[in-house]
């Protein structure tokens, strides 16, 4: 069988299962290509583009086995086989850290321009950090600049650390135990970047089958998704230097951070899906609401 047929076919498998697709594609068939790639040994990262070749019995029959086990688990593909991408790159993922999938991610290559002077950004800080994803990618390119990642979850620093090695950037990053910004150093960053968690208690029970093979911890804003949303406004302008820049992901939460204030002059980032969850404040900006956050 062709690689295009047996993509076609998984597709086919997968829309059935009505699984839900939002964990590195937001569709079948994308998760379908990467299955098949995957379970047939070959490198999305290299591949060149023949879809025409043919799938050996083997890899017909890895692709089978991985087919049942994304079904009948519900499992994020992504976990099954301990490889995400983000910002293009690839990331060691396991049930420890949530599966890599920020919005925040589109605007690392262009490091945040022109919301921010990449040239002179020499110390970020990557709140809730999780598996680490967000500051090595961005370490990948600011390839000077030090990075502290902070997460309250040793299991998701865990790792984040194995992430930092293999990209080896561990002599940049810095891997902080803390309750957000408690056990942190008094030092002001540059840069402040924040995925925290921010599903509003009663869409929890909403979430889908594969959410719940992630920790909780990831996801859990409060009643109204904005509890450490609200904290990291609050905190943040302390922690950043004069011409610092703060970048959050308000994902479902980003209608109840406008409402929840009105006249702060937040700037949404667009993604190419057309949703705005991601805002950007300046220092300047921070200064001019003052300590109203809480
Ligand atoms: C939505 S995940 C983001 C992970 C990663 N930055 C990403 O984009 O894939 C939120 C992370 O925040 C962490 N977290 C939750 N509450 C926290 C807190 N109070 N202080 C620090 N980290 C926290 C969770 O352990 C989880 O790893």
């Amino acid at each position: 069988m062709k690689l295009v047929d047996c993509v076609s076919e998984v597709e086919q498998q997968l829309q059935h299962a009505k699984l839900y697709f939002g964990h590195g594609t937001d569709n079948a068939r994308d998760e379908a290509a990467w299955l098949v790639m995957a379970a047939s040994g070959i490198n999305v990262g290299t591949f060149d583009g023949d879809w025409t070749q043919e799938l050996s019995v083997q890899q017909l029959a890895e692709t089978e086995k991985l087919v049942l086990k994304r079904i009948h688990s519900g499992q994020p593909l992504a976990y099954i086989l301990n490889s995400a991408w983000f910002a293009e790159t690839e990331f060691y993922i396991d049930e420890r850290a949530i599966v890599p999938r920020s919005h925040i991610g589109e605007w690392i290559p262009e490091c945040f321009e022109p919301w921010l002077d990449p040239t002179g950004v020499q110390d970020v800080l990557d709140l809730c950090t999780g598996g680490g994803c967000i500051a090595v990618a961005l370490a990948l390119v600011l390839n000077q600049a030090r990075f502290d990642a902070v997460d309250i979850s040793t299991d998701a620093l865990a790792v984040a650390a194995i992430n930092a090695r293999r990209h080896a950037v561990s002599d940049r990053i810095r891997l902080i135990q803390s309750d957000l910004f408690t056990a942190l150093p008094d030092h002001r960053y540059d840069l402040i970047l924040c995925n925290p968690p921010y599903v509003a208690d009663q869409l929890m029970d909403e979430l889908p089958l594969e959410y719940s093979h992630e920790p909780e911890i990831a996801f859990s804003g409060g009643s109204d998704g904005l509890t450490i949303i609200r904290q990291v406004l609050a905190e943040s302008r302390a922690h950043l230097t004069q011409r610092g820049l703060l970048v959050v992901e308000a994902g479902s939460a980003a209608l109840s951070v406008e409402s929840a204030w009105p006249t702060v002059p937040f700037t949404w980032l667009m993604s190419a899906n057309g949703e705005s969850v991601v805002f950007v404040l300046s220092a300047d900006e921070l200064d001019a609401f003052g300590q109203r956050f809480v």
